[in-house]
């Protein structure tokens, strides 16, 4: 049977996404503001019409200070900064369409379980039960700097985590489904034998009292994540419903798939509960040349300062302080293991220099860069389902909206003619959606 593929397009709420120096590509918000919610509207149509899943929100929490210990050099090139507050632009991308789902990074590190869960239920009532949570817990310094907080280490944020959707889920779960009565005769709202007080005492967290919103569409938002590390990858494997890696060939898609499966079991999940989503980045254009054309346009914008600054946020090391000329394989790095191997492995095993590791990494994070025709992406896209193992791609945005209406204007009728994609939607919460064969 023909797989069928699950599109997210991948963005911030910020002038510049993941593909350094795109805000001054002269295709770049030609007319447009992330600050303006047309845009938004406008994107979230765009995904809609492409029968995406959904929009991916990803989100730090303060801008990198890593790079020559500042960060000037992330302010001066726009390296994700500045960036707005992801759950506000969830009702208005929600709003502008009926059936795509938004998933929002929102980090556990400075926020109760108890408003995070009231937060999320409330925006999947908004939705119409169309709210992702891409769960996340803070692993770069400048977010701890800015709230004020001793950054804990990598152990210390999974088991806090473990506990943190514990809580969520007593949470979410402590309203049974029959306990509005809403009988205005008697005058009973709610039966309160059916609303659970929760009263957790834990190791890093307490809470005492009742889920302040009535059970949402979904009953809880469908659970994300892209931990990558093995106890991030046990973490994705025992909560989420779409796990998110980026690997740079389809051998290293197949490992980590092979591996993810290992690990399902072991938290008594089938394969049928989770989607594998990797990202891509694609230059898509009518003939190979003009393609290759746009692709140097995009590379041209990329400051190679503003890319070793951006390294050094996600891997938490300072890069400046190495030789340009160093090999990225002798060294190790405490931040974003999973997105460190992306580079890695960028060519294929060769060694990479930091100055390269900069510049492949500045691009798109290390994710495959197709370029081509529609028909040659497509064929790429299909070797990463069938042999990859990928059960869909987020898509890393170049210049916006520009990237996201040329995949749909030109992909998705290849990925449809091909029977890779629906035609239409035919569920109606994002999980339903998500969880689609
Ligand atoms: C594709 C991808 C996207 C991610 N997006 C975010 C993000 O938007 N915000 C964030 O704080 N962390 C993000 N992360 C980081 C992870 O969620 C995770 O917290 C981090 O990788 C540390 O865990 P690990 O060491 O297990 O990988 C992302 C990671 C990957 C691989």
């Amino acid at each position: 049977m023909t797989k069928k593929l699950h599109l997210l397009g991948f963005i911030q709420n910020g002038v510049n996404s993941h593909a350094t120096g795109m805000w001054r590509h002269p295709q770049d918000k030609v007319n447009w503001s992330f600050t303006d919610p047309a845009y938004w509207e406008h994107m979230a149509r765009t995904m809609e019409r492409g029968l995406f899943d959904g929009m991916f929100i990803a989100d730090e929490l303060a801008p990198y200070t890593t790079h020559e210990d500042s960060s000037d050099a992330t302010v001066r090139y726009a390296i994700q900064c500045p960036t707005h507050e992801p759950s506000t632009i969830v009702p208005i991308i929600t709003r502008a369409t009926e059936h795509l789902g938004v998933g929002v990074t929102l980090s556990t590190a400075f926020e109760h379980p108890y408003s995070m869960c009231r937060r999320l239920s409330s925006l999947d009532h908004l939705s119409d039960g169309r709210v992702a949570w891409n769960i996340v817990s803070s692993y770069s310094k400048s977010e701890w700097e800015a709230y004020g907080q001793e950054m804990t280490s990598r152990a210390d944020r999974y088991e806090r985590l473990e506990e943190y959707m514990e809580l969520c889920y007593q949470l979410w779960d402590s309203w049974e489904p029959d306990a509005i009565v809403a009988d205005a005769e008697t005058g009973i709202y709610a039966d309160p034998d059916k609303v659970k007080v929760v009263d957790h005492e834990g190791q890093y967290y307490k809470s005492r009292g009742r889920h302040f919103v009535a059970p949402s569409p979904q009953g809880r938002p469908v659970l994300w994540q892209a931990g990558s590390s093995p106890r991030g990858r046990d973490f994705a494997a025992k909560h989420a419903e779409a796990i998110f890696a980026v690997h740079p060939n389809v051998e290293r898609m197949r490992e980590y798939v092979d591996d993810l499966d290992s690990r399902l079991p072991k938290f008594g999940r089938d394969r049928d509960s989770v989607k594998y989503l990797f990202g891509v980045q694609t230059v898509v254009a009518a003939t190979e040349e003009e393609a290759q054309a746009k692709y140097e346009r995009i590379k041209a914008c990329i400051p190679l300062e503003g890319a070793m600054a951006w390294m050094s946020g996600h891997f938490g090391l300072d890069f400046s302080t190495f030789d340009p000329d160093d090999e990225i394989q002798n060294i190790e790095v405490p931040g974003i293991q999973g997105l460190f191997e992306s580079i890695l492995y960028a060519k294929n095993g060769e060694p990479v220099t930091v100055a390269e590791a900069a510049i492949i990494y500045a691009q798109g994070m290390g994710m495959p860069v197709l370029v081509g025709t529609p028909s040659s992406i497509v064929d790429q896209l299909e070797t990463y389902a069938d042999e990859g193992g990928a059960d869909g791609f987020m898509l890393i945005a170049t210049y916006t909206p520009g990237c996201f209406e040329e995949f749909v204007d030109m992909v998705v009728p290849e990925l449809q003619r091909r029977g890779r994609l629906r035609t239409e939607y035919t569920g109606s919460t994002l999980r339903e959606h998500l969880l689609e064969q």
